[in-house]
């Protein structure tokens, strides 16, 4: 079989890493991947949210099933347009990604199916939110509608800071269009709690819960950023908290989807606080996280390419979906100054014994330093062009810290 994955992050090349364990997959294509993917799939430099490009390329090398794993392309329709050419693809549509794609929609959803989540209010009109804001109870979360690269939150402790707020995202343009409207909601507080789950639209199949570490710097004394590290199984998360999961927010969420019109296949991401009045949803997400997918794909002991065709073709209810009760870790190592300015361009050589467990972001191949006869026993040698993102420590128990 061949397999396309669009994508080029950690995230994606975990999910190639999976995928590759199947026996029937000759070929995997990573669009555009980068130079540590590039140790187990072919990349080929194509952007990820270049659609059209992505569906020639699939239709010039027949290939057999794509993944679709970032936010962008599934927003833009990616799974859409490959299905209309007749190519199985892991993703929701268009449609039920905006269930990730407006924060707006997301929170329409769950009031409308009583799926709990913070109290809030929509604006698309600054005026109207900057008035709210004189009397709301402050902490106060704001948050852009759109997209906007997991930095359109905005935490503010004070009026100021939630008038700022407003005013950079609908009067600025901070996050372009996706903040033209906003979302301000109630502050929570408890653990967090990230449920990656496989669904076919009918059937929701939670994985193995995982827990995202966001604080650049030891002792979360950096800044916010997408996740410096994560581990899985969340401790926080009890086998009476995820009962409940399935009853008040999962299950719910799948029916309201199709109700809706909108059936969502794919991975469903629901990003959860375990509030003292039980668990609610911060926000979903129309794919796999990153890096929560680390250490969770590591985990997963049946095979992940029946998984997720069994989301697309609707028989994951008949499908058996196995986790180890093993734990991992994952451990991202960036260049210094992230998430803001950072140096880019240093090297950075990857053991052989490394190479299984090491998932590589925003590195170009720079060479294969040790000539060796056995490719997968070759150390890599890559140079990061943005920012590297390897986890030093990531695996099973057996493996990790
Ligand atoms: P999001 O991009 O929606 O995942 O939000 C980023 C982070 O902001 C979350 O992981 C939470 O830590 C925090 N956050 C979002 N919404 C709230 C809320 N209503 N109360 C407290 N923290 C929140
Ligand atoms: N780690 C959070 C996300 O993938 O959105």
């Amino acid at each position: 079989m061949k397999l396309l994955v669009v994508g080029g992050g950690g995230r994606e090349h975990a999910i190639i890493k999976k995928l590759k364990e199947n026996p029937e997959v000759e070929k995997i294509f990573a669009l555009p991947g980068n130079g540590g993917i590039a140790a187990d799939a072919e990349c080929v430099p194509i952007g990820a949210k270049d659609i059209p490009a992505i569906v020639a390329f699939a239709l010039e090398q027949q290939v057999d099933y794509a993944v679709v794993a970032p936010d962008d392309p599934l927003v833009l329709g990616a799974v859409d347009a490959l299905n209309e050419k007749g190519i199985p693809c892991f993703g929701p549509t268009a449609a039920a990604a905006q269930i990730e794609g407006s924060k707006v929609f997301a929170k329409d959803l769950m009031k409308k199916y009583g799926i709990p989540t913070a109290a809030y209010e929509s604006f698309d009109d600054a005026a109207a939110a900057l008035c709210y804001l004189e009397t709301a109870e402050m902490p106060i979360v704001v948050k852009a509608d759109g997209l906007a690269l997991g930095k359109g939150v905005i935490i503010a402790q004070t009026r100021e800071e939630a008038r700022q707020a407003v005013i950079s995202m609908m009067e600025e343009s901070m996050f372009g269009q996706s903040g033209s409207r906003v979302v301000i909601e109630e502050f929570l507080t408890g653990p967090e709690v990230s449920v990656l789950s496989f669904t076919d639209g009918e059937t929701v199949v939670p994985m193995v819960s995982s827990m995202d570490h966001k604080r650049a710097r030891d002792n979360d004394e950096g800044l916010n950023t997408g996740g410096m590290g994560t581990v899985a199984p969340n401790p926080y998360y009890t086998e009476a908290i995820a009962a409940q999961c399935m009853e008040e927010i999962f299950l719910p969420t799948i029916r309201a989807m199709k109700t809706e019109g909108r059936p969502f296949q794919g991975c469903l991401y629901f990003g959860l606080m375990l509030t003292p009045k039980g668990p609610k949803v911060i926000e979903y997400n129309c794919r796999f996280g990153d890096p929560e997918t680390q250490v969770v794909l590591p985990l997963l002991e049946s095979d992940l390419l029946t998984v997720m065709r069994a989301t697309t073709e609707g028989t994951l209810a008949q499908t058996e979906v196995k986790f180890s009760d093993k734990s991992a870790c994952c451990v991202i190592l960036a260049s210094d100054g992230y998430p803001q300015k950072y140096q880019s361009g240093f090297e950075m050589t990857i053991a052989p014994e490394a190479l299984p467990h090491a998932f590589v972001a925003g590195a170009k191949l720079a060479e294969w330093r040790i000539p060796c006869p056995r490719p997968s026993r070759r150390p890599i040698h890559l140079r990061a062009w943005c920012i590297l993102k390897t986890p030093t420590a990531a695996g099973t128990s057996a493996h990790g810290p």
